[in-house]
């Protein structure tokens, strides 16, 4: 692989929203931390007919705008600023490149290259790059999505860019991975020897991913109302969730090992069945006690998109056989919250008398967001000289990560994946045949809808999604985590 670190960065869509809100506020944080080398110099190109001065001013505004005030030092900012240039490029044109390359000068020390622009810009961008020699062997390629917006969109999106760039050299960004609890999963489960031997279909009754939003379309009407949360979310940031949960331990921790493991989980999932997938549109409510409008209204326009989904998926694996994976994910709901529960199941026979009840079944909360926490429910006796027998109680045995690690700087998902695409680690980054397998699976869901002609239900904003996303987890006994 591929791994010198890059002294030159190239942002594609460098005035657009992600590049103002997170990639520069990210890149400044690894500035000020001192963990880029001195000599990286970030180019950024966009449409926009700037130069070097006006980029640097945009950008001091974003630091200014979305930084959080401990963070702002003037004279880091001052100093970052002076590792940007801009060069203005009509990305759809061949002819820019030319003098994109002139302006980048030297690269034969390696350059990484972020793309986040329209997916219609792609094809015409490697061949861009291409055309001007900037997909040479020392240059890798990072991928925002959207990568398509199905099996066949996404394969001719990664033939393009297979084109000009071997897979190693190949950034897929998923930005959850960059998640420090997502990470945290894999130490769990893998640097410790209590989990592991219970993380199957003889320990584990079933598995909860939630991710849970309290935003509704934030501006991204065109985008949003052609993808839907299924595939604005499930697609992607749940499916590598539900494969870090579900994978075999990989021998290393390394890009291929890791990938390796993911990609068989990806490829058991059983095709759903119709009565296992719901989906909902918000109407009015209210979140955080402040009245919304409906996704209509905000919309302004009539639609059958899905603002959220629930279903219930199947590993077809040895390892999980019987285990449901119950997925839900919406906008506009009760709280924003991003977490995956394990339920373990009950125990075989509960020594314990009447007055104590049925030992309730262990169960692990793993928290990626908005706190980060690893909860694991237990059951203790509750003191006293229990006469009449002993009594049980349901009590947490937390791990705060918050807390544990209270002195360590919490970091962004794109401070990690940033300084990762620089070093040439690919290790959280999504490789070609997730992708492919991830399409495939919702590709056949989004048929299920087409051939069943699904409308989405309504919902109240605020609420926990239609009362079908309730009916599918309680008809199986289980009840989802609130
Ligand atoms: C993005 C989706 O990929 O993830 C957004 O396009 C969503 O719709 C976002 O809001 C959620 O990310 P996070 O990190 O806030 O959970």
């Amino acid at each position: 692989m591929n791994s010198h670190p890059s002294n030159t960065l190239l942002l594609f869509g460098a005035t657009g929203d992600l590049a103002r809100r997170m990639l520069l506020p990210s890149l400044y944080a690894l500035h000020a931390d001192g963990l880029i080398a001195k000599d990286l110099r970030i180019f950024g190109t966009a449409r926009s007919g700037l130069n070097d001065a006006e980029y640097r001013e945009m950008i001091g505004e974003a630091l200014h705008e979305f930084l959080p005030e401990e963070r702002k030092n003037a004279a880091n900012i001052a100093q970052f600023l002076e590792r940007l240039f801009y060069q203005p490029l009509d990305a759809s044109k061949t002819e820019g490149f030319a003098d994109l390359a002139e302006k980048l000068g030297d690269i034969s020390s390696g350059m990484s290259i972020f793309l986040s622009t329209a997916p219609f810009l792609f094809e015409p961008t490697i061949k861009g790059l291409q055309s001007a020699g900037l997909a040479g062997d020392n240059v890798r390629i990072g991928l925002e999505k959207p990568l398509g917006n199905d099996f066949a969109s996404s394969t001719e999106i990664n033939d393009a860019v297979a084109a000009a760039f071997p897979e190693d050299r190949i950034f897929r960004i998923d930005h959850y991975l960059g998640k420090e609890t997502v990470q945290n999963i894999l130490a769990l489960r893998f640097a410790n020897m209590m989990f592991e031997p219970l993380w199957n279909a003889g320990g584990i009754d079933h598995v909860q991913i939630t991710v849970s939003e309290v935003v509704g379309l934030e501006g991204r009407h065109g985008f949003y109302d052609d993808t839907g949360a299924l595939r604005d979310m499930v697609q992607n940031h749940m499916l590598q969730l539900l494969a870090i949960t579900a994978m075999e331990p990989p021998a290393n921790y390394d890009a291929t090992a890791i990938r390796d493991e993911k990609v068989k989980v990806l490829r058991s999932l059983r095709a759903l069945d119709p009565a296992e997938v719901v989906t909902g549109q918000y109407e009015a409510g209210a979140v955080n006690g402040a009245a919304v409008e409906g996704y209509l209204t905000d919309l302004g326009d009539q639609s059958n998109t899905e603002t959220f989904v629930a279903l219930k998926a199947h590993v077809d694996n040895w390892r999980w056989q019987g285990v449901p994976f119950y997925l839900r994910t919406g906008k506009r709901l009760a709280e924003r919250r991003s977490e995956v529960v394990i339920q373990f199941k009950d125990v075989p026979h509960s020594i314990f008398g009447d007055r104590s009840g049925k030992p309730i079944a262990n169960r692990l909360v793993i928290r990626l967001q908005p706190e980060e926490y690893v909860r694991l429910q237990v059951m203790a006796k509750e003191p006293g000289l229990d006469r009449d027998g002993i009594v049980l109680r349901e009590v947490p045995l937390d791990l705060s990560l918050t807390q544990a690690f209270a002195s360590a700087r919490r970091r962004i998902a794109y401070e990690r994946l940033l300084l990762d695409l620089i070093e040439g680690d690919q290790t959280l980054f999504v490789r070609r045949d997730e992708v492919e397998a991830q399409w495939s699976w919702v590709d056949a869901i989004r048929k299920i809808w087409t051939d069943h002609a699904v409308a989405p239900k309504s919902y109240g904003a605020g609420s926990w999604g239609p009362s079908a996303a309730i009916a599918l987890t309680e008809r199986d006994g289980v009840s989802w985590h609130e």
